[in-house]
């Protein structure tokens, strides 16, 4: 028998919905979820944390609650990433042991851990956590193709895993770029080597080989599956369930789920997924096999095009594709998984725009000196020479990252004391968490977003494709844009201001004509300082965090005179000529773009 996990409530809408799926779409169908006897459902963690307070406006401690009491035969199961809990840092000893404690006492039962480096010592405190507060460790590998990631480094990892305390072990193909065969000698290896744990295999749909990868995974000997209810599958998220379960039926790997039962779940979500027609996106749901090519998953696919066509580049983009092989080679191969996929992506950028190494990111840096935990084969010395500078080995931590960290909870604790919130401890690990929009949230400003039903005009028209593209940056092409010009409705100016209601209360929609999103001509281009003598000029496109110089500073070739924000990181802008700063053209806050003044330097 192979038993299935089931996602519909996390993962699937992480990959497809953008993760808005809101609790009161959950609960109406929880008790027919009940009944089905899946191994665990998911329905906690990843982003779904942050995009509740961030967009929705809900409590997830709520969520896990309601959720838990909705469904009491199944373990809820939530996805964490190590010492990153829910958010997208290193948080320390203290934060971490706290979270899960609270994870567990609101009905979290099953904790899938990960890490993107698979640094054991950044799962050992987590999993430890969850074993003193009675829960279930699901301990995961990130799944990654290189000459180190062999069968063996699966196998002993694993087995290193099993010693840690885990109940249940899992392969986390985060990319969907397993192949049948590979799986098949992984979970083979796994069973030969007298593992006894349960197996879970993780997987997307993206290459297109996901339904044969478990098929041969049955034949190894898995015992769990990861599928989604058919609304959220396929695509850039998981197998079907119903599809899985029936071609199981009548083998040895027969589920013994009610498919009736499934099919009747599987209405009441194409509800659902068409309340979010607005974030439908027909490229989620192609197969994409060039990952099984360059192994660079879809979703660092779309954001390196997306950053490509930002910095004005979009020609390099075969070279950025070889450039990224490159650049993971020599960082030692991480899976390419958040952060490791941004940290080598935004690289292969900056190399290719910049020349080798010439550029190099706050974030590269920090991965090269083990900020983020051992990276998986050794960088060689020249690499980090080239990222670190000639005194390097000064540079490089040997100890488990948060080991540098000083304990956080009692400082976030009284921080939020001075502000008007209820004091819980579940509060207190939302502020610590994510300080500004956590507290934005826990002040009660935080607004829900708009459903497709709560559109002010329709879906296809221009101002719903600019108010989508604005609130989710993230989603490169929607699928509004498959309508046609000629038949798309509205008219050629269009208001900027909208009151939208939500559930009879209104909030205000504004859009901003500055993204170029707007119909053609309405475009409005920023007037930026002309070309002046001494100037120094961005050489990227982005956001201007800091200003480290002032008019009638005396400044050498080299030095740092300003921090941006690239392509969702920060890095650099330093001088290219000695002497005195005679203006400085841009402020804090300020967008800039690739060719802009900085300051004058004669
Ligand atoms: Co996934």
């Amino acid at each position: 028998m192979v038993q299935l996990h089931e996602m519909i409530l996390r993962d699937a809408h992480q990959s497809m919905l953008a993760t808005r799926m809101r609790t009161e779409d959950m609960l109406p169908i929880a008790d027919k979820i009940d009944a089905v006897g899946f191994f665990s459902l998911e329905v906690w963690g990843g982003a779904t944390f942050d995009v509740s307070i961030r967009y929705l406006n809900q409590d997830p401690w709520e969520r896990i609650r309601q959720l838990k009491k909705a469904m009491p035969n199944t373990p809820m199961q939530m996805l964490e990433r190590a010492m990153n809990t829910v958010a997208y840092w290193n948080f320390p000893d203290d934060v971490v042991k706290k979270f899960i404690y609270l994870a567990k006492k609101n009905g979290v039962d099953y904790f899938r851990i990960f890490d993107a480096l698979n640094d054991l010592r950044n799962m050992k405190i987590p999993m430890k956590a969850v074993k003193e507060n009675g829960g279930h460790v699901q301990a995961c590998l990130s799944y990654t193709i290189s000459p180190v990631h062999t069968v063996d480094y699966f196998v002993d990892k694993f087995k290193e895993l099993g010693k840690i305390g885990a109940d249940s072990l899992c392969i986390k193909d985060m990319a969907g770029m397993i192949s049948p065969q590979r799986v098949y000698d992984i979970v083979k290896g796994i069973k030969d080597a007298g593992i006894k744990l349960p197996i879970d295999l993780h997987s997307h749909c993206t290459s297109g080989m996901t339904g044969m990868a478990y098929q041969r995974a049955a034949e190894a000997g898995i015992d769990v599956l990861d599928t989604a209810m058919s609304p959220i599958s396929g695509g850039t998220a998981a197998p079907a369930t119903e599809s899985v379960v029936a071609a199981f039926k009548g083998t040895k790997w027969d589920t013994g789920y009610d498919l009736e039962l499934l099919i009747e779940i599987r209405k009441y979500f194409l509800k659902v997924w068409d309340k979010y027609r607005h974030l439908h996106r027909f490229n989620a749901l192609k197969v994409d096999p060039s990952v099984t090519l360059h192994q660079v998953p879809g979703g660092m696919l779309s954001n390196l095009i997306f950053q490509l066509e930002e910095q004005g580049a979009h020609d390099k983009y075969r070279d950025i594709l070889d450039e990224t092989a490159r650049v993971r080679e020599e960082l030692g191969y991480p899976p390419l998984v958040t952060p490791t996929s941004q940290v080598v992506g935004v690289q292969a950028v900056m190399n290719v725009l910049h020349g080798r190494y010439k550029v190099v990111t706050k974030e590269t840096k920090d991965y090269c000196r083990g900020m983020y935990g051992k990276p998986p084969a050794p960088i060689k010395p020249e690499i980090m020479k080239k990222v670190l500078g000639p005194k390097w080995k000064d540079e490089v931590i040997y100890c488990r990252p948060s080991d540098l960290l000083k304990p956080m909870w009692e400082k976030r604790k009284s921080e939020l004391k001075e502000h008007d919130v209820k004091m819980t401890e579940e509060n207190i690990m939302i502020y610590t968490l994510f300080p500004q929009v956590g507290l934005k949230f826990l002040k009660g400003q935080a607004k829900p977003e708009f459903t497709s039903d709560r559109l002010p005009l329709p879906i296809d028209h221009e101002f719903t494709r600019g108010m989508v593209k604005q609130s989710f940056p993230e989603i490169k092409q929607i699928w509004l844009e498959t309508v046609p010009p000629e038949q798309r409705s509205g008219p050629a100016q269009i208001p900027t201001e909208f009151e939208v209601e939500v559930d009879g209360e209104p909030f205000e929609v504004k859009v901003n004509p500055t993204g170029g999103f707007l119909v053609a001509g309405a475009a409005v281009s920023q007037e930026k300082p002309k070309d002046v003598e001494g100037g120094v000029k961005s050489s990227m496109q982005g956001t201007i965090l800091s200003i480290k110089v002032k008019k009638g500073d005396k400044i050498k070739e080299g030095d740092v005179i300003a921090t941006i924000e690239a392509m969702k990181m920060e890095q650099e802008i330093k001088s290219d000529a000695s002497g005195e700063v005679k203006d400085v053209f841009v402020a804090e806050g300020d967008s800039v773009a690739s060719g802009d003044l900085i300051i004058q330097v004669l």
